[in-house]
C-alpha cells in the first residue's frame, strides 16, 4: 500500500462521473496526489491541464498527473469509473456484460503493477463489478469496496430532511441492498434528529406512511429521471465517492452505506450488496447489522438474490 508519505489516489475513467470525482476531490483537498487514467489519452490529459489551472484557488493544491497503470504500484486507493454507463430506459443490470469484460482488463493492469491497496469502484452495475474485481484482483474483500447506495442513502436523507423541514446532515436512515431497482428504505432504523421515523409519523397529523413510500419510489428511480433529462448523473455520485475516500485516506471508521462483501452476516454470503459499514485506512473495518424488521429482511434477502442471479453465470 502506497509509500506511507503521500495519500495517491489513482482514477481510472475521466468521462463524466470521473472527472466529476476529480474536480471534487481537488476542491476538497483529500488527496496528496491524483493520477488520471483513460483509454482516450487525449481527453485525461485535458482533464489534468484544466484541474491544474484551479489548483490556485483550491484548499490544498493536489498535483494532478497523467498516469499509466505502473502508477498504481505507489497507489493507496484506485477509483474506477470506467465503462460504459445506462442509456434512457436501460437497468443497471442491462450494463453487466459490456462493463465485466472492461473491469477484467482494467483489474489484470492495475494489478500487474503490484498494487497493493485499496479499490473504490463506482461503474454500474456496482455491486456485480465489486464482486469481479475482488475475484479478479485476488486481494482480501476489505479492500475491494464498491459505492453502493451511498448515493440512494444521499437522496433519501435529502427526500426525507425536505419532507420534515429538517437538514439532511441530521436525517439518519439507509437504503440498503442492490444499487438498483430491488433496492430497500430500513425505515426501521430510521431518525430524524433522534426521533425515529415511525414515532414522528404516528405523531405528526400531516406525515404519512404512504408519504414515505412515495418518497422512497422517487429516491430508487432517481436516477432513471435525471438521465432521462440530461443523458447520465455524475454530481452526486462523484461527491459520494469523496466521501468514502476521505473516510480511507483519513482513517475516519465513519458509517457509511457500500457495497460490502457480505459472508454472514444479514444471513447472506457470496454477493457484494449496499450495507452500512465502518469504513477506515483498511478499507471496509466491519459491516454494520442493522435490526431489520421482517419485511425488510425479506426485500433484503430478494434484492441479495437478484444480486447473486446476476453474479452466478459469470463466475
Ligand atoms: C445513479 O444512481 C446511475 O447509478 C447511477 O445515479
Amino acid at each position: 500500500m502506497g509509500t506511507g508519505k503521500t495519500n495517491r489516489v489513482v482514477l481510472i475513467g475521466t468521462g463524466a462521473v470521473g472527472a466529476s470525482y476529480a474536480f471534487a476531490l481537488m476542491n476538497q483537498g483529500i488527496a496528496d496526489e491524483l493520477f488520471l487514467i483513460d483509454l482516450n489519452e487525449e481527453k485525461a490529459m485535458g482533464d489534468v491541464m484544466d484541474l491544474n489551472h484551479g489548483k490556485v484557488f483550491a484548499p490544498y493544491p493536489t498535483p494532478v498527473v497523467l498516469g499509466s497503470y505502473g502508477d498504481c504500484r505507489e497507489a493507496d486507493l484506485v477509483v474506477i469509473c470506467a465503462g460504459a454507463n445506462q442509456k434512457p430506459g436501460e437497468t443497471r443490470l442491462d450494463l453487466v456484460e459490456k462493463n465485466t469484460k472492461i473491469f477484467k482488463s482494467i483489474t489484470d493492469q492495475v494489478m500487474g503493477s503490484g498494487f497493493d491497496g485499496i479499490f473504490l469502484i463506482a461503474t454500474n452495475p456496482v455491486d456485480i463489478l465489486t464482486y469481479a474485481v475482488w475475484k479478479y484482483s485476488g486481494l482480501p474483500k476489505e479492500r475491494v469496496i464498491g459505492s453502493g447506495t451511498i448515493l440512494d442513502t444521499a437522496r433519501f436523507r435529502y427526500e426525507l430532511g425536505t419532507y420534515f423541514n429538517v437538514a439532511p446532515q441530521n436525517v439518519h436512515a439507509y437504503i440498503i441492498g442492490e444499487h438498483g431497482d430491488s433496492e430497500l428504505p430500513v425505515y426501521s432504523a430510521a431518525d430524524i434528529g433522534g426521533v425515529p421515523v415511525l414515532k414522528r409519523i404516528a405523531r405528526d397529523p400531516e406525515a404519512s406512511m404512504e408519504d414515505l413510500d412515495r418518497i422512497f419510489i422517487q429516491v430508487r428511480d432517481a436516477a432513471y429521471e435525471i438521465i432521462k433529462r440530461k443523458g447520465a448523473t455524475y454530481y452526486g455520485i462523484a461527491m459520494g465517492l469523496v466521501r468514502i475516500t476521505k473516510a480511507i485516506l483519513h482513517n475516519e471508521n465513519s458509517v457509511l452505506t457500500v457495497s460490502a462483501l457480505l459472508e454472514g452476516e444479514y444471513g447472506e454470503s457470496d454477493v457484494y450488496i449496499g450495507v452500512p459499514a465502518v469504513i477506515n485506512r483498511d478499507g471496509v473495518r466491519e459491516v454494520v447489522e442493522l435490526d431489520l424488521n421482517e419485511d425488510e429482511k425479506e426485500r433484503f434477502a430478494a434484492s441479495a438474490e437478484v444480486l447473486r442471479k446476476s453474479i452466478r453465470p459469470l463466475f
